[in-house]
């Protein structure tokens, strides 16, 4: 499916007191539809030095861009959670990055999940191509100023390195819960509003993603997992809740290939990642 509208030329005969006849013009041929996904790359391309600040006018044209994205856009049928060997629930599809944007593929087998994860001073744009998909997101709290003090750690044992500094409380607050799909279904988030994501597959599912800027912990956009002290399942908007830094046990995703266009401003994928 392509936003652009076939050309369409048309003639028209003018005479002065009479009427003036012209044969039947053959029919124009249509020019190829441009796939959403190549029309989407070329505004990315155009944009890309404007994403990572991403004023309100260039979000707009991002989403309507990606209301036209479909999974066969990226070689993607609905067999693709069959591809993932029985051990891995959540794979992964590197489309492309550059300094600028991340555009990545999510595939869920029905029953995996995403833990809840932040994307520090980051926007996501996300698309779901098809299947269910139980969507939670969150507002991180502000920590207070100066940080609440933490309790005193128990001393290290001699010949053991120093433990880590306790990371301080945090709280959230549920900012939006929702079911999207079965229909595919555009949706985003931004450094202020719904930075953390829960996502969890009530089907087998699959959605794309563009992030803008990337991770990258050297620059402080680091991923860290959070664990909500809430039934993620049963959350609602606007419910406030304390939220805990921790690693997901057994979490990991399974790279697939990419089986679909990639502009050359793309730089190929890197190593198989584990971004969320
Ligand atoms: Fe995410």
């Amino acid at each position: 499916m392509s936003s652009r509208l076939p050309f369409r030329c048309g003639y028209a005969s003018f005479g002065i007191g009479r009427a003036v006849h012209s044969e039947a013009a053959p029919p124009a041929e249509e020019p190829p539809r441009i796939p959403a996904i190549v029309d989407l790359f070329e505004m990315l391309a155009r944009e890309r030095r404007n994403l990572p600040a991403m004023p309100p006018e260039l979000a707009d044209v991002l989403l309507a861009k990606l209301e036209h994205v479909q999974a066969s856009d990226f070689g993607i049928g609905p067999d693709i959670c069959q591809q993932l060997p029985p051990s891995a629930a959540v794979g992964y599809i590197e489309v492309g990055q550059t300094r600028e944007v991340t555009l990545c593929v999510f595939v869920l087998k029905k029953g995996a999940s995403l833990p809840l994860h932040d994307h520090p001073g980051m926007h996501v744009f996300g698309r779901l191509l098809f299947g269910r998909m139980l969507a939670v997101s969150f507002d991180l709290e502000p920590l207070p100023h100066p940080p609440a003090p933490t309790s005193p750690l128990p001393p290290t044992p001699e010949g053991f390195p120093p433990a880590p500094p306790a990371a301080p409380r945090r709280h959230a607050r549920v900012y939006e819960t929702e079911v999207y799909g079965p229909e595919p279904r555009t949706y985003s988030l931004s450094p202020s509003a719904g930075n953390l994501h829960y996502l969890e597959a009530l089907e087998d599912c699959c959605f794309f993603d563009v992030v803008t800027p990337p991770y990258d912990a050297s620059q402080g956009r680091d991923c860290t997992y959070y664990f909500a002290h809430i039934d993620l399942k049963l959350a609602s908007k606007g419910e406030f809740c304390p939220v805990e830094v921790y690693q997901p046990r057994g979490f990991y995703t399974h790279p697939l290939p990419y089986k679909g266009p990639r502009p050359d401003w793309l730089q190929a994928p890197r190593a198989p990642s584990d971004w969320v």
